[in-house]
Order: C-alpha cells, then structure tokens, then sequence
C-alpha cells in the first residue's frame, strides 16, 4: 500500500472517553489488517478488559474508511499470531459490550471484525460486505457463520456469493448493524455504547443467536435455490462453491464445527493457484490505471458534463456509463430518427435493469434525467469530455475531430472512441493535438469493466490523467496503451483469429475450437464470439488491413453475418442466442481443406488451446517490446476485464508465467514450422525471456507480492 505510518506502534490506539474506551485504527489507505494492526488490536482490547473503570469499548478508524478487509499482501505468506480469527475471539469474549462503528466501507476481515463486536452502528455512507470470493478465498475468521446469524442463510449467502456491498439503509432492515448515527459517529457510538451499559444490555454474541437460522433449518429449499441459481454459472471457479458449502454449515453443523471447518476451507482456497491468479488481477488492476512516466503533482481537470457524439450501440453505452456515475451527458446525433432510436434503447436498458432490481425506477428515471439529447452539434461546446463515438471510419472520424476543434471549450478534452484506428492522425485534424487521446470502450459499454485509454503522441500529461480519472469514476478498469493497430486487445485477438481459422482448414469445426477454449474458462470461443460481434465488422477490419480470412470471409460473402442474420459461424432458431453447428458451415470448411491441399485431421484440445493462446502471448511480449503496454500485468487486465479470460487463470502473461516461457517459444517454434508461417515465430522477447528461463513478472519489479 502506498502509505504507511511510520510507527507500527500507533497504527491501533486506546483512548478513554470516561468510561468508554475508543479503540482507533489507523492503517492507511485503507486500514487493512496487517500484522501489526491485529498485534495493536488484541493489546487495546487486553487492556480494556482489564481496566475496571471500563464499561464499553468502540471500535472505530481514521481516515476515509472503516477496515476494508485483510491485508492482501500478506495472503500466501505464513500465518503470524494473532491471526484474525483469534483477534475476533477476543472482542466477542470481552465482558463488556464492544460496539463497532462503521464508516467508508467495512469489508471482508474489515466486516468480520464488526460482526465480532457485540453491537454494530454505522454513519448513512457506510457500506458493508464480504468480498472475499474475488480474491478466490471465502471469508476466513467466522464471517460464513456470523452473518447467517445475523441476516438469515438466505441474504448472507447472496452477499458472500456475489461479493457484493450493501448500503447502511439495507444493513439496518436486515439486522446487519443496530443503528445509523447522524453527526459525528465516534461519538454516536459512545453513546449508545453508553446506554447499552445504562440499560443493562446483554453482550449479545452472533454465535449464540440462532433464531435467523430456524426457519432454513427446518426447510433449506429457499435456501438451495438461491445457491443453486448464484452458482449456475461459474466457468471453472472453486471459491463460490465453497461460500455456499461453508454458509450451509452455519445452519447444519454447531458454530465451532462450522467456524472450524470455515478456516479449513479457506487454507485450501488461500494456497491454491486460483486464489493467487485472482489475488494478482487485484493488483493489477489497481496498477494498469498508474501512468509510468507521469511527472509529480500533474492534476486531472474538472469534468462536469460530458458529451457523447452518436446514439449508436456504443455511443448509447457510453452515455449511460456517465449518467449512471452521476455526470450530466450531452448526446449529440446528426438525425432526430437516429437520436431518438439511441435514447429510446438507453431508456429500455435503464428499466430493464430497474425491472431486474438493479436499481430502483425513481434511480433509472434520475439517470435519464442527467442525458439530453440533440441533433445540433453546437452543444459539444459545453462538455469539458467529450467523446467520439461515430462509425469506425478514419474519414469520418477526422471530419468530426476537426469540427470538435472550432467548437469545444479551449480545456476540454476531446477523445475518440475507436477500436483499430491511429489516434495520432486523428489528432492531427485538431489544433490541440495534447487534448487528444482514445477511449476505446468493450461492447455493451454500459456493461463492460475495461477501458483502453490510448495514448496518442501528444498527449498531454494532466489529459490522460483526466480520462483515468473519469474512466474510475464511470465505474471501469482504465488500462493505459499505446497507438498501434488494434491497441493491445485487439491485436492480441488477431493473432488468436489467424490461428482459429488456421484449424478450421487443417481439421476441426468452429464448435470443436469453441468448446476447447469454453472448458479452459473462456464465456465463448472466438466463432461464437464473431457471430455475436458480427461476422462483416470482422470482414471489414481485415479488409482495411488488406488481409483475408479464407473461410471467415466466405461466410460473410453469404450474408451470414452471426446473430444478427440467425446465421453465421452457427445457426440460430428464431429468437434465440444458442449456436447451433450448421452442416452448410461444414461444407464450407471441408471444401476450402480440399482447396488447399490438406487432408483434414482430428485437432486434439490441448492443441487447439496452445495454438490460440500461444500466439497471444507471443503477440503479448511483441507489445510490450514495442512500449505499446507499460507492464504484462495491464495485458492481464485487458484480458480478464475485456475479452472475458478466466480470472482464475490471471491473463495471458500470468498464465505464461506458470506454465513455463521455455515450453511455449518451442511450441510457437513448432507450429511456425509446421504452418510454415513467420507470424507465428516467437519474437524477441519471448525468446530473450526463455533462454533467461525469466518471466514476464521478471520485468515489473512489483511489491505486491502474491506468493
Ligand atoms: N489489502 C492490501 N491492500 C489493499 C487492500 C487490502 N485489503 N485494499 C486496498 N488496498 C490497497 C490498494 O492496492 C491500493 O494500493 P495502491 O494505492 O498502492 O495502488 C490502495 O489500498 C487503495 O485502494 P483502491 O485504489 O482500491 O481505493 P478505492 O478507494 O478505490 O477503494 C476499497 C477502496 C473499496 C476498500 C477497495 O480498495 C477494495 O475493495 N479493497 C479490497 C477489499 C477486500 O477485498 N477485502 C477483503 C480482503 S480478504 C479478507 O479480508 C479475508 C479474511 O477473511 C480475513
């Protein structure tokens, strides 16, 4: 973490107010429980049991939150004492009542230490939740067993399954935490810690309450319907299945089995290599929105309204993506027709997720609220971000930059959204060439986590810290990159396209390379996924590239341009998104073996994984010789936040990492001989890497140590 207090010794502070005792951590950023903070815990609380004129004790931090949870960094590493789980042993067993109060975010171990105390209260911001199942762990010092008892099997096991966060207002109904303090909430919660002590409260310990478990207990089948429909789709995930074993126990097993074999589970999840794989991405992703070579005290600029041009799928996502994040956004459309089809799916998408129970109606009628619609471009003028969201044609894209130009505030920054295409031309049509930069945004944009932010040659510093800053504040995963064709995404996926196609000829069908790559974790293979994108978006792009793809190219010619026609690389029924192996598409790849020479041949599915992914990585090192990623890890993120890589395997690069650089150049070495094709030799970094038998790790010295 990037701050720590110089002193351990004050990282966890005792203070008396009268008789109340104030237990303080204070462990920025975020006040995770490091070693030092659980050894400065248990002496506070030590010495409060021990103190006579001591009638209650708070436990409070400084800072922007209450603990968020285990220190991350020292997962992997040998447990020291006192570990989390004796520190909660020791404040549920304190004789007198201890009462947490919570600001910020209480998470994880952060979450099981409140739940520890014997009364929670928390100011109206405070949000709570066990997270635990994204780092690939569970919840290890009693939270699988505590929060059942506190919110019922049913809740606790959507919050641990899901990881996610509930608010202060839905703590309170659930039971999750006493009271809302309004005004200074130390001193809230000294006070009704104080009247716990006037009334003669009991020390109320989770363990001991079981009567939110009895009505699961004599019917689990609500129970196992919730856990069946969080785990229906997992590809490949350990960590979900265990939440729902370990919460299960909470209402099968007595508390101290049930505890016991919750620290049981989470020694093997927190050993294992999905836990470390997802522990990395943590990292990463917190890494790949720094900017290297930013110089020190740059700020970003004010954003107060931003404009999207075009109403299209993309456009339409990204405005949702500010006025969800509470942005007031200008959409700009060069027709009414086109601006009210664009804003007229933006607002079915916002009710369909308020019907989902997203959000309420009243949040989806706020977030509409912030968008206006127009068809005069004059409006841009009032954006400080705007963003160009118009068909991916260079042409166009330089017609619209240069009009930007004479209208947009002097400050704003103006960023294209483009997939392919050469940020620095696009630049060019502008007199404020540092102002420019991409934003290249996955599909649907409202949706997806990842955020390319390319970084054209002029950019200036303050510009790209800006759209990192925005990029987090819209809810993305922001990854710095470089201006080349197809940025780092893209070009990876290309060299995985060539390779997919590659076997089609030699031997296998679309749903054989599919199924392969869906069973290593992957939601859909690359068919599947050109059916969805649109087999002609694909055609165009090679054909711009002046490349083609045999029988991808085929396909389209016929008009099968994937769901949208109901035919592609599979067929459709009517209505339905399931690929179906269309024997027309079979022919077509017979007859184009045949074209070529080649006598077809079963492609078993440990080669058909290496020779999509390998190529990926290979492409992968080639960026990171070019400069075009700063760090493997950003090529990691990427990956898992934009093209659906499992995160359990970490990324391209990390996965390489385990499996061994020395295995996959001589690999690539094979099929580049075998396919006689230079495209597939490993290139200069991989093969520098495997003689030195380093890792692609080995190049970013990172503190954050996952061992
Ligand atoms: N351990 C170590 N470092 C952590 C950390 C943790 N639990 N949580 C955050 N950090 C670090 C981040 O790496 C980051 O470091 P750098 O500034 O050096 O990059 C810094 O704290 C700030 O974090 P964010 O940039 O994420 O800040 P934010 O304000 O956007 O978000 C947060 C704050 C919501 C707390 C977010 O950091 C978060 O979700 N943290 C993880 C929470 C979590 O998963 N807790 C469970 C831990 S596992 C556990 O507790 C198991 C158990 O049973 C004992």
């Amino acid at each position: 973490m990037a701050e720590q207090p110089s002193n351990d010794a004050n990282v966890v502070t005792l203070r008396n107010e009268s008789d109340v005792a104030v237990v303080t951590i204070d462990n920025p950023p975020v006040n995770a429980l490091r070693h030092a903070v659980r050894a400065g815990l248990a002496a506070c609380f030590d010495k409060a049991e021990a103190d006579a004129a001591i009638k209650a004790v708070v436990v409070a931090c400084a800072g922007r939150t209450f603990v968020a949870g285990a220190d991350i960094t020292e997962f992997g590493k040998p447990p020291v004492s006192p570990i989390l789980a004796e520190v909660c042993k020791i404040v549920e067993g304190m004789s007198k009542p201890v009462v947490a109060a919570i600001h910020g975010t209480a998470l994880g171990g952060g979450l099981e230490l409140a739940l520890a105390c014997h009364y929670r209260v928390s100011d109206a911001g405070a949000r709570m939740g066990l997270p635990e199942v994204k780092l690939g762990i569970l919840p290890g010092a009693g939270g699988t067993q505590l929060l059942p008892r506190a919110i019922g099997p049913e809740e606790a096991v959507r919050m641990i399954v899901t990881g996610e966060m509930i608010g202060a207002k839905k703590a309170l109904a659930l039971g999750l935490i006493d009271a809302i303090v309004d005004g200074d909430l130390t001193q809230g919660a000294v006070a009704f810690a104080r009247k716990l002590v006037t009334e003669k409260k009991p020390l109320r310990r989770l363990r001991d309450q079981e009567d939110k478990l009895a009505a699961t207990r004599k019917d689990p089948k609500k129970f196992d319907e919730i856990a069946a429909s969080l785990t229906a789709r997992l590809r490949g995930l350990r960590a979900p299945v265990a939440c729902v074993e370990s919460v299960r126990n909470s209402f099968t097993l007595p508390v101290d089995e049930g505890m016991e074999r919750e620290r049981e589970i989470f020694r093997e999840l927190v050993t294992g290599d999905q836990s470390k794989a997802q522990r990395y991405i943590f990292f990463a992703e917190r890494e790949a929105s720094k900017v290297a070579d930013m110089p020190a005290g740059v700020k970003p600029r004010d954003v107060k309204r931003a404009a999207v041009i075009g109403a299209g799928t993309m456009g339409g996502g990204i405005a949702m993506c500010f006025a969800s994040a509470g942005i007031p956004v200008t959409v700009i459309e060069t027709s009414d027709e086109a601006l009210q089809r664009g804003l007229g799916i933006i607002r079915k998408n916002y009710e369909a997720s308020a019907k989902r129970g997203a959000f309420s109606m009243e949040d989806a009628e706020k977030r509409i609220g912030l968008m206006t619609g127009t068809i005069d471009f004059n409006a841009v003028k009032d954006a400080d971000f705007v963003i160009e969201a118009v068909f991916e044609e260079m042409d166009i894209k330089k017609d619209v930059f240069g009009r930007l130009d004479k209208i947009a505030k002097p400050d704003a920054i103006l960023a294209t959204n483009t997939s392919y295409l050469d940020v620095n031309v696009i630049a060019q049509s502008t007199m404020r060439q540092g102002s420019v930069l991409g934003t290249h945004f996955f599909s649907p944009a409202n949706v997806m986590r990842l955020l390319e932010i390319v970084r054209g040659k002029a950019t200036a510093p303050d510009v790209l810290a800006t759209a990192v800053a925005v990029g987090r504040k819209i809810g993305k995963v922001p990854a710095i990159v470089g201006v080349c064709h197809g940025f780092v995404g893209n070009r990876m996926l290309r060299a995985r396209s060539i390779e997919a196609e590659r076997m089609l000829i030699e031997g296998a069908l679309p749903q054989d390379v599919d199924g392969a790559i869906v069973e290593f974790g992957f939601p859909m293979g690359p068919f599947a996924m050109s059916d969805l994108a649109g087999i002609d978006v694909g055609a165009r792009a090679r054909k711009a590239l002046g490349v083609r793809a045999e029988i991808a190219d085929a396909i389209a010619d016929l008009g099968r341009y994937g769901q949208k026609t109901g035919r592609g690389f599979y067929i459709y029924n009517p209505g339905s998104r399931t690929p179906q192996p269309d024997p027309e598409v079979e022919a077509i790849i017979v007859a184009a073996s045949k074209k070529n020479g080649i006598t077809r041949r079963t492609i078993d599915k440990k080669e058909i994984v290496e020779r999509l992914i390998f190529p990926m990585i290979n492409e992968g090192a080639q960026i990171l010789e070019e400069g075009i990623a700063q760090r493997p890890s950003d090529i990691d993120v990427i990956w898992v936040y934009g093209y659906g890589w499992p995160i359990w395997r970490g990324g391209p690069m990390f996965y390489a990492d385990q499996i061994g650089l020395p295995y996959i150049r001589d690999r690539l070495a094979e099929y580049a001989k075998r396919a006689n094709d230079p495209r597939l030799e490993p290139g200069t970094m991989l093969n520098r890497l495997a003689d030195q038998k380093a890792t692609f790790a080995s190049l970013t010295d990172s503190k954050k140590t996952v061992a």
